[in-house]
């Protein structure tokens, strides 16, 4: 079946003259059986009418943030949609995506949304090909905003360029794309482990990392984002959990390991959490006092959650990620094999690279010895790309389940 059969479209349309093909694109998605909800930027009032819309889509089109009688559109029409297109995408509306500015329905609706946003530019060549735009443009893709890129040809102004809307046909590509995206995980009971895990010597005192959980909540919401049942483990961190995922709050590695083992089985599990290897063999109830001698702590191993695990491997498809300094291959592929994993996010940490950065670098080792490279950037795009990777995998090892 067609994928934008009985689909929710939000179509964003702002100025440009590409105004008008915006109108064949919602007549194609109307007759493929999507329903269709349009917005538009007053600029794009000037080039075309809202009721060239509201006609082809049966439906109201939205204006303004201020259209009596409802008060807050823009939250509601990103909720309901499964994917939001901006075509034409004006040089104004990328900048003013690229750098969060909401000031009218379309922008603000595109700030509040966590669906799948797919921008194709169209404006005259001169504007494209200026460093600021290019640097808007690579700053949504980083943010796992899909660009259809504009043609070549006839432009507006009489003049050869690129600078035209994408085809329609390549926009629907898109758009048929990114609702499979948000199918992908459907009906899938997603675990993953964040953050990292503090283990206390007493009551002022405590030994941890540096982890912020960044990399294991963007995995979350964006599990949750493609339609799977999310638990989030979470240890602590200032940064706040996906509002769409159930969190659990652990403090401890023996925490963590007891609510990861209350959640199993799971049909994917994620280990992303730095977890301490170690805690302080003896944990004082009142603080110590510092006296003038020096202090030595024995240590003893915490539990390793995600080899428990692999141990059991009950049929969920596990990922763990491994953090390296040096020889980053061969010890990531021993603690796949030693764990029992089907997958590792090699994340390298050496130099200047660290934990709890907003960009990383990812590559994923598979099990069977193929190994993929995510490449480097945001910590959302990283877990857009790696889910990419491995949702098809978990839909084969379902089917292979059922044969
Ligand atoms: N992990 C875990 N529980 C632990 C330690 C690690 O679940 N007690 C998981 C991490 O979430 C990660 C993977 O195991 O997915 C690899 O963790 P890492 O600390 O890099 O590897 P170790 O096996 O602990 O090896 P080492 O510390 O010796 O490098």
């Amino acid at each position: 079946m067609d994928p934008l059969n009985s689909a929710r479209v939000l179509l964003g349309v702002s100025g440009g003259i590409a105004a008008y093909k915006a109108a064949a694109l919602t007549s194609t998605l109307v007759q493929s059986g999507a329903t269709v909800d349009v917005i538009m930027t007053a600029a794009a009032e000037r080039f075309i009418t809202p009721l060239t819309f509201s006609s082809l889509t049966a439906r109201p089109v939205y204006t303004s943030l201020w259209d009596a009688p409802e008060r807050i559109p823009h939250i509601r029409l990103v909720r309901e949609a499964q994917v939001f297109i901006v075509a034409p995408a004006s040089a104004n509306v990328i900048a003013k995506i690229a750098t969060g500015i909401a000031d009218d329905l379309l922008t603000t609706a595109l700030l509040a949304s966590r669906i799948p946003i797919v921008v194709a530019p169209a404006m005259n060549s001169a504007m494209y090909e200026r460093s600021e735009t290019k640097r808007n443009i690579d700053a949504l893709r980083e943010r796992g905003i899909e660009i259809v890129e504009p043609e070549s040809g006839f432009l507006a102004e009489r003049e050869i360029g690129q600078g035209r809307l994408a085809s329609e046909e390549r926009l629907l590509d898109a758009i048929r794309r990114s609702l499979a995206r948000t199918r992908q995980l459907q009906g899938k009971r997603v675990l993953v482990t964040a953050g990292p895990t503090v283990e206390a010597l007493d009551p002022v005192r405590h030994f941890s990392n540096p982890s912020t959980g960044a990399m294991g909540i963007a995995l979350a919401r964006e599990a949750a984002q493609r339609g799977a049942d999310v638990t989030l483990i979470l240890g602590p961190t200032l940064l706040a959990p996906p509002p769409n995922v159930r969190t659990v709050a652990v403090k401890e590695a023996r925490e963590m390991y007891e609510a990861t083992m209350r959640e199993v089985p799971a049909d994917l599990v994620i280990a992303a959490a730095a977890v301490s290897d170690w805690r302080p063999a003896e944990r004082f109830d009142q603080k110590l006092p510092k006296g003038s001698k020096d202090l030595n702590v024995r240590m003893v191993r915490n539990p390793d959650v995600l080899q428990a695990l692999g141990d059991r491997k009950d049929g969920a498809f596990l990922v763990g990620f491994a953090a390296e300094t040096e020889s980053h291959q061969a010890h990531a592929s021993e603690k796949l094999r030693k764990k029992n994993l089907d997958a590792i996010a090699l994340n390298d940490v050496s130099g200047e690279r660290g934990f709890g950065l907003q960009e990383s670098s990812l590559t994923l080792l598979w099990r069977d010895g193929g190994e993929l490279n995510l490449g480097s950037g945001a910590k959302e795009m990283l877990a857009a790309r790696l889910l990419d990777a491995i949702g098809p995998r978990l839909n084969e090892d379902a089917d292979a389940a059922r044969d």
